[in-house]
C-alpha cells in the first residue's frame, strides 16, 4: 500500500497575496467548490484576521465545502487564532494554521524576539488553536534559512502542545532540492516525537525551484505539499499544484505515495483561477499551458500518430483537456444550458439567477456561433462579480475609428443610481474608450497592465481583457469578456474600478505584530 500524499491548496490565501490577485468572497467560493471537485484534501481559504472581508470569505468557504478540510491562517497571536476559530465554526472539517518566524534574521530584525520567546509564542498559539479544533498546523516561517537545531527544538515543543501537521516553509525560495530534502530527513530523524505529526512543505519559487524542492521533500518523507493552482502566490509564486500532483502520479515507480486528486479537474481549475485573477497561463506552462500537449515538429507528430507514448508521458484527457467538448449554441435550450453549468460545477442558486444567465447566454450565442465551456465560465464570472461588487455599470459604448482620423469614444455608465455620459479622443479605440470612462470616474489610478487573450479560437471568439490598476499601494486586476475587444476593455476597466472601491485594505499575514 502506498502512503497518502496530502494536497494542501493555498490558492485562496498565498495565491491571493500575488499583487493584483485579490478575490471577492463569491470568487473564493467558486474556486473552493472547484478545488473540492478536484478532491484537494485541505483548502486554505484565507487569513481571517486580515480584514472583515477575509473573515467572511473564510466563513463562506467553510459553509459550503463538505469534502475537503477548510483551513484558516493565523499569526501566533491570540486574537488571530480566535478570529480563525470563529470563521471556521461552520466547517465540516476545520484546521487552524498558525506560524511564527524562526530564522535568525526574522527573529532579530522583524520580530525582535529571542528564540526562547518565539518558542513560547508558538506553543501558546498551538494550545489556543487546539481549543477550536484538533487539527492544528504549525509553520516555522523562513525555515529554509533557520538553524536546524532551533527547528528541532521548536517543532518538538509544538508537537507536545498539540500540533498535528508541521509545515516547513521555504518562505523566500532560497533552498536547493538536495539540501531541502536532507533537512526534511534530518528533522524527521532528530525530533523525538516526530512520528506524532505529518511533515509538510511550502516552497516559494524565487529561484524556480518550488516544485523541485517540494518533490525532494516528498522523497524524504514529507506527506503533505502546500501548493497553488497555476503556481500563483507571493512574488514568484508557490509550487504549482498541477506539476506536483502530476509528477507524483506519473512517476509512481519513483514515489512511495500518491494523492487522491481527480486530475481530470485540473484544467478547469486552472482556467477558473486564471479568469478570476486575470493572471494568464503561459502557453508553454507544464500541464495547463495551451501548448502542453501540442506537437509542432513533424517528427514528433509522426511519432505520436504511430504511438502516443513516443513523445507523451501523460494523457491530455487525464488532466482535463477534453477531446470532445460539448458545444452549446443559439439553438441550445434552457435545460441543456442548465445541465452543462451543473456539470461544470456552476449550479444556480435560484430560478432568477438561471434565467438571468440564460438570457446572457442567448445574447452571446447571437454574436458567437459555438459556445465553449470557457465562454460559460466567463459569463458566470461577470454575473457573479456584478452581483457582489458592481456599483458602476457599463450601459453603452460608441466608438468611431477611421483611417486618418483621431478615434473618438462616447460612453454611458450608471454610477450611484445616476446615468452619466462622457466622451474622449485617444490614440486608438481602446485608449479613447478608457479615457472617456476616466473622464467620468476620476479614479486617478495608474494603469499598470493591459492585456487581451482570446478565450477560445476563431475570429468570433470572445476576447478576455485584463486591466491592472494601482492606487495608493493597492493593486487590482479587472477582467471583462466580449466578442468585441473594445467593449471587453471597457468592462475590464469598470470591473477594476469596482474592485478598487470594494476591497478594503487588509493586513498582510507576514506583517509583524507581537
Ligand atoms: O511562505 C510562508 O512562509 C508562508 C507561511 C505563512 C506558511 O506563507
Ligand atoms: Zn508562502
Amino acid at each position: 500500500m502506498k502512503d497518502k500524499l496530502i494536497i494542501f491548496d493555498t490558492t485562496l490565501r498565498d495565491g491571493e497575496q500575488s499583487p493584483g490577485a485579490s478575490m471577492t468572497r463569491d470568487e473564493k467560493v467558486r474556486i473552493a467548490r472547484a478545488l473540492e471537485r478536484l478532491k484537494v484534501d485541505v483548502i486554505e481559504a484565507g487569513f481571517p484576521a486580515a480584514s472583515q472581508g477575509d473573515f467572511e470569505s473564510v466563513q463562506a468557504v467553510a459553509g459550503v465545502v463538505k469534502d475537503s478540510t477548510v483551513c484558516g491562517l493565523a499569526r501566533a497571536l491570540d486574537k488571530d487564532i480566535d478570529r480563525a476559530g470563529e470563521a471556521l465554526r461552520g466547517a465540516n472539517s476545520a484546521r487552524i494554521h498558525t506560524f511564527i518566524a524562526t530564522s535568525p534574521i526574522h527573529m532579530q530584525m522583524k520580530l525582535q524576539m529571542s528564540p526562547e520567546q518565539v518558542i513560547e509564542h508558538a506553543v501558546r498559539a498551538v494550545k489556543r488553536a487546539r481549543q477550536y479544533t484538533d487539527n492544528v498546523e504549525f509553520s516555522p516561517e523562513d525555515a529554509g534559512r533557520s538553524e536546524e537545531d532551533f527547528l528541532c527544538r521548536i517543532l518538538e515543543a509544538v508537537i507536545d502542545a498539540g500540533a498535528t501537521t508541521l509545515n516547513i516553509p521555504d518562505t523566500v525560495g532560497y533552498s536547493m532540492p538536495q539540501q531541502f530534502g536532507a533537512t526534511i530527513a534530518n528533522l524527521r530523524q532528530r525530533i523525538p516525537n516526530a512520528d506524532k505529526a505529518i511533515f509538510s512543505v511550502h516552497c516559494h519559487n524565487d529561484l524556480g525551484l518550488a516544485v523541485a524542492n517540494s518533490l525532494a521533500a516528498v522523497m524524504n518523507g514529507a506527506r503533505q505539499v502546500e501548493c497553488t493552482i497555476n503556481g500563483l502566490g507571493e512574488r514568484a509564486g508557490n509550487a504549482s499544484l498541477e506539476e506536483v500532483v502530476m509528477a507524483v502520479r506519473t512517476r509512481q515507480d519513483f514515489f512511495g505515495c500518491d494523492s487522491r486528486l481527480d486530475t481530470r479537474e485540473i484544467v478547469t481549475c486552472s482556467k477558473l483561477v486564471s479568469s478570476i485573477t486575470g493572471f494568464p497561463v503561459q502557453p508553454n506552462k507544464a500541464i495547463v499551458g495551451a501548448n502542453a500537449f501540442a506537437h509542432e515538429s513533424g517528427i514528433h507528430q509522426d511519432g505520436v500518430l504511430k504511438s502516443r507514448e513516443t513523445y507523451e508521458i501523460m494523457r491530455a484527457e487525464d488532466v482535463g483537456w477534453s477531446t470532445n467538448r460539448m458545444v452549446l449554441g443559439k439553438h441550445s435550450g434552457r435545460n441543456a444550458f442548465k445541465t452543462r453549468m451543473i456539470e461544470l460545477g456552476m449550479p444556480f442558486s435560484s430560478e432568477t439567477a438561471l434565467n438571468e444567465a440564460f438570457f446572457r447566454f442567448k445574447q452571446l450565442a447571437d454574436k458567437k456561433h459555438d459556445i465553449f465551456d470557457e465562454d460559460l465560465q466567463a459569463l458566470i464570472s461577470e454575473q457573479s462579480e456584478a452581483a457582489e461588487v458592481e456599483q458602476i455599470k457599463l450601459l453603452s459604448l460608441k466608438v468611431c475609428s477611421e483611417t486618418g482620423e483621431v478615434p473618438n469614444a462616447s460612453v454611458t455608465i450608471r454610477s450611484g443610481g445616476q446615468e452619466l455620459t462622457g466622451s474622449a479622443q485617444g490614440g486608438g479605440a481602446v485608449d479613447a474608450s478608457l479615457k472617456a470612462l476616466e473622464s467620468l470616474l476620476h479614479t486617478q489610478a495608474t494603469l499598470a497592465l493591459y492585456s487581451v487573450n482570446n478565450i477560445t479560437t476563431g475570429t468570433d471568439a470572445q476576447g478576455e481583457v485584463t486591466v491592472r490598476l494601482e492606487k495608493a499601494g493597492r493593486i487590482v486586476n479587472g477582467s471583462g469578456a466580449d466578442t468585441d475587444i473594445v467593449i471587453a476593455s471597457a468592462k475590464a476597466y469598470i470591473n477594476a474600478v469596482n474592485k478598487l472601491n470594494y476591497l478594503e485594505l487588509r493586513q498582510h499575514p507576514q506583517m509583524v505584530e507581537v
